[in-house]
């Protein structure tokens, strides 16, 4: 077997516990990897006024790929004020590491699987096997944002759009400004891949979650490249198309009915949150952010501060994020072995973590697993 360099993040908050839970899994169905350890998140913030020092940035450039743990954000100004003393004032602006990865990496494949795993008490229904595909780089998380706005720029959009005269009236300081930018690489990269997955997973359709008819120029060109590309190269595959708001009902109401999902950044932030609480929650919610030469691979779950050190919190999100990754690195055998050992402790459940009304740590769990192994 290739001896892979891995990249490990664990981040701040629980990121170190269930990251110690899922390396006793990979250990355990014999994976062997270079594991190199890496400084981000919230400490790094304080002491050295960025949360993804550049050293952290070099290592992920030569490894294969990274396992994340999680990582506290803060809104900027609370950010601000919890830098250390030195640094205050200094003009240093906290950014979403994770984010920063993503965009830095062209990590432009978010895939979130949203499984039901029989017996899990916590599933919405049993029958739900729904993968969201979400665009990474760009759309509402551009980074392109304005407050207040610049006179110029508002003097530009006035020029060119009949609409800003609705806002003439409003002063700058009170106006802010997120560009939505959706480009035809970015669409075009995405539809692709949530496509591909469904070929080589059997799958039977693929649905374009947007919002064409209100947001006709950003939605519109997902859309209109989503019809595009299937026509061309996946007319095998059905496209359905939906808009998120009745996405949001209808992932409610019937989920079974859903197989692969694709959508924008944002869109697909929100909606991926949805579908991981209709299979038991955040616990159980992976992530594979993927790119053409890098894959960095997390639970979708946050630091959650107030458990840290608990050893409380469900590994199971950040073990089936390995079994992502070794998915990933072709290591099909193994990632299998993985899922297989996670379906089964939860079919038993005789392991059971607090949010699935049980008492076991995130060690336990953990152990649980990797004894099937
Ligand atoms: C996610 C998270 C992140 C995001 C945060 C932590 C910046 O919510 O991975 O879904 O918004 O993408
Ligand atoms: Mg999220």
């Amino acid at each position: 077997m290739t001896r892979y360099k891995i990249a490990v993040l664990p981040g701040d908050g629980v990121g170190k516990e269930v990251i110690e839970a899922a390396m006793m899994v990979l250990d355990e169905v014999g994976f062997k990897a270079d594991y190199r350890y890496g400084d981000v998140g919230w400490e790094f913030w304080k002491k050295e006024g960025n949360p993804l020092p550049e050293r952290t940035i070099k290592l992920l450039k030569e490894t294969d790929a990274c396992l994340f743990g999680a990582i506290t954000s803060k809104p900027k100004d609370e950010a601000a004020k919890e830098l250390s003393p030195e640094l205050q004032g200094k003009g240093y602006v906290y950014y979403s590491p994770i984010v920063a990865i993503r965009q830095l990496f062209q990590l432009y494949a978010n895939m979130r699987p949203c499984r039901a795993f029989p017996g899990n008490p916590l599933n919405y229904r049993d029958d739900i096997d729904v993968v969201v595909f979400r665009e990474n780089t760009e759309g509402l998380y551009s980074g392109v944002e304005f407050h207040p706005v610049p006179g110029e720029l508002r003097e530009t959009l006035e020029r060119l759009h009949p609409k800003m005269e609705a806002f003439k009236e409003i002063p700058s300081e009170d106006m802010a400004i997120t560009l939505r930018i959706i480009t035809r690489r970015g669409a075009e990269r995405i539809i692709r891949k949530a496509f591909s997955y469904a070929r080589e997973m059997g799958r039977k359709k693929v649905t374009v979650v947007e919002k064409p008819n209100v947001l006709r120029e950003t939605s519109g060109l997902m859309v209109r490249i989503a019809r595009e590309i299937h026509r061309r190269e996946f007319s095998d595959i059905e496209l359905e198309e939906a808009n998120i708001d009745a996405m949001a009902m209808w992932l409610v109401k019937n989920p079974e009915r859903y197989e692969v999902l694709v959508t924008s950044n944002l869109f697909g932030d929100v909606i991926s949150d949805l579908a991981a609480q209709l299979v038991g929650g955040l616990g159980f919610a992976s992530a594979a952010n993927m790119g053409d030469d890098y894959g960095v691979f997390e639970p979708t779950h946050g630091s959650a501060p107030k458990y840290a050190g608990l050893y409380k919190v469900n590994p199971v999100a950040t073990i089936l994020a390995s079994k992502l990754m070794l998915d990933y690195l072709g290591e099909k055998e193994m990632a299998g072995r993985i899922e297989s050992a996670v379906a089964e402790v939860i079919r038993e459940g005789r392991v059971r973590t607090y949010d699935m009304g049980g008492d076991a740590s995130t060690l336990d769990m953990a152990k649980a697993i990797a004894e099937k192994l």
